[in-house]
């Protein structure tokens, strides 16, 4: 959380940090802030509440002629959304910003005696104190100090009063990307932020600093000596952080699902069965395993929880999903023979983070699905397989989804194959039926119309219920998560069969309840259940295939997927969820894109 960019170099910093931030508003957007050396290479600070837009305003840009700044966009977590709260932070000669927690804050006050001499209630504050006090004219001295008092996690960024054109960044588990550009030296929490300025970077490593000027970026470790960056590349585009004439990123995002799919399960194909050879994962990772833990959170645990309804009762060994959250302090039954995949969108998501570190801990193999290059958790999992999404701006996550699903149906299928389950034309054929749902997707956005139509009823309900049997179950849990997210209606999901233990209490005269319909094996029974709905008065939105016969009268809306094989129904169903949350979204002038007390990229527990 929280969107953090450094310039040094001899373009206008102003607008560099507030074009930056502007890229990483989706990281939070309660306030925000820049600080920077004017031309007397005094620091000059300038911070808002609300979005970046409201800084942007506050900032005299004409007047500007700065060199070297830095900026933050802050999702509030010490303190509340006040000006004074908001980043950066200036504490005697130091400014910085800060993305994560300092967990022994208190204690820090204490300690340096800071009760009533801070302007702010955040921890933030704190640590710039304490990095004032340590500082002597030795930058990567004071800073050494300050990570030997601090406790959580960080990405700092700061400059120092007499040190004009130079700003230093260190972090602890919060991340922090650095890249040297023709137009300067840049450093940002996220890629998309030096997207515009170049494709290679590094990721800054964990209890190192770094120290750009304006002609050039070192590195060092802790105690001060040079290590040389390992550079990276990145092949995303500005294009594919710009929202190239759709209204919303989540508009595009979801329109680009088709092109993510295949880029994610081409490559990754040959003689017509999956192969992961190119990413560095060996058979024996899938062949020597007695059972699949699958760890993340939100979205992607959704996505997880899906592919365990797939690979379960295909590969006969216990596949278990666990929210990371609970799974990290708990004592999970994993041992060697477990294979531990982590899925995240961002590689960065700190729960997700602290559960692969104790599978890891556990010895477990760990295998991620990640769609960041070079994000915190690709680097430490034992084996990686990157989602080909491109970059995913909106908060509610749909590409990052529907890539995440294709890489473990892929992992399914490899692994059933490795462990005689699948035949070569069974794994053959899975394939092509994964294959199918890219043209499936297709035509459900090209019918995206019908979900605007259909979220006239939704937007005037408090409530909504989503239910599905099987893979239906998992697919309405996403529903439901993307629903409520942009929407703000309540919304939640039940497995059919579980409505008659409670659920359906709630059901009353036009509750919407869209019931998902495409598991042929369980079809008749999920039918008598959008049934009772109906018989108490639901709305019913019913999902089928194409060729599912459905009396007349039962369903108030139904929309149909083309027929493909009820194992890959997940992916136009997705669609026609994600419709239906962004139309409902948009039907209450809500903010697509940054709904409320939300934030990309979860780096604080
Ligand atoms: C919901 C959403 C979140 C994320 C979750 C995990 O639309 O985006 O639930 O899925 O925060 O994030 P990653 O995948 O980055 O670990």
């Amino acid at each position: 959380m929280c969107g953090i960019i450094g310039y040094s170099g001899p373009l206008e910093a102003e607008t560099i940090l507030l074009d930056g931030l502007s890229q990483l508003e989706y990281r939070g957007y309660d306030s925000a802030g820049i600080a920077f050396f004017d031309t007397a290479s005094n620091i000059r600070l300038i911070k808002r509440t609300g979005k970046v837009a409201a800084l942007r305003e506050a900032c005299d840009l004409e007047k500007a002629g700065s060199h070297c700044g830095i900026g933050h966009t802050r999702w509030a977590t010490h303190g509340g959304v006040t000006d004074a709260n908001a980043h950066p932070h200036r504490a005697g000669r130091v400014t910085l910003i800060h993305n994560g927690i300092i967990e022994n804050y208190h204690d820090l006050t204490e300690k340096f005696g800071l009760e009533g001499r801070l302007a702010s209630q955040t921890d933030s504050e704190v640590a710039a104190h304490v990095l004032d006090s340590f500082y002597n004219g030795d930058p990567k001295a004071a800073i050494k100090s300050l990570t030997q008092c601090v406790e959580g996690s960080y990405g700092f960024c700061i400059m120092f009063d007499d040190r004009p054109g130079e700003i230093y960044g260190v972090r602890r588990v919060s991340p922090l990307v650095a890249a040297y550009t023709r137009s300067g030296a840049l450093i940002a929490s996220d890629l998309t932020a030096l997207i515009p300025y170049t494709r290679k970077y590094f990721v800054v490593p964990e209890d190192h600093i770094v120290k750009l000027t304006g002609y050039k970026i070192a590195l060092y470790d802790i105690n001060g000596n040079p290590v040389s960056p390992q550079i990276m590349e990145v092949n995303w585009n500005m294009d594919s952080a710009m929202k190239n004439g759709f209204p919303h990123f989540m508009l595009k995002e979801i329109h680009e699902q088709p092109e993510a799919l295949k880029n994610t399960i081409l490559p990754r194909i040959s003689k017509g069965l999956p192969d992961f050879s190119d990413d560095g994962i060996d058979d024996s990772l899938f062949a020597e395993c007695d059972r699949i833990h699958m760890v993340a959170c939100g979205t992607a645990m959704y996505a997880g929880m899906v592919a365990r309804a797939l690979m379960e009762p295909v590969l006969r060994i216990p596949v278990t999903v666990t929210i990371a959250s609970e799974f990290r302090y708990a004592d999970p039954l994993i041992d060697q023979r477990t294979l531990v995949i982590i899925i995240s969108q961002s590689g960065e998501t700190i729960d997700t983070l602290a559960a692969l570190r104790l599978a890891k801990s556990y010895g477990s193999k760990t295998l991620a699905i990640v769609n960041v290059k070079g994000s915190t958790i690709a680097r430490e999992s034992d084996f990686v397989l990157y989602t080909h999404a491109g970059p995913e701006i909106a908060v509610a996550s749909t590409k990052a989804y529907s890539v995440q699903l294709a890489a473990l149906y892929m992992i399914g299928c490899r692994m059933a194959l490795v462990r005689g389950k699948f035949t070569d034309k069974e794994a053959s054929s899975f394939l092509l039926g994964l294959l199918d749902a890219v043209p499936a997707m297709e035509a459900m956005i090209a019918r995206k119309e019908e979900e605007k139509n259909l979220v006239t009823h939704l937007i005037n309900q408090p409530d909504a219920f989503f239910m599905g049997r099987g893979l239906d179950y998992a697919f309405s849990l996403e529903g439901a998560l993307k629903l409520k997210e942009i929407s703000y209606i309540h919304a939640e999901a039940c497995a059919a069969g579980e409505l008659k233990h409670g659920t359906i209490a709630l059901i009353a005269s036009n509750v919407p309840v869209i019931a998902i319909a495409t598991q042929e094996h369980v079809f008749a029974k999920m039918i008598s259940n959008v049934r009772e709905v109906k018989a108490r008065g639901a709305f019913v939105i019913l999902l089928t295939k194409e060729n599912a016969v459905v009396d007349g009268g039962l369903a108030d809306i139904h929309i149909r997927i083309p027929d493909i094989d009820d194992r890959f129904t997940v992916f136009p169903i997705a669609v026609i969820l994600q419709l239906i949350a962004y139309y409902a979204s948009l039907g209450k002038n809500l903010d697509v894109d940054q709904p409320r007390n939300l934030a990309k990229s979860v780096t604080v527990e």
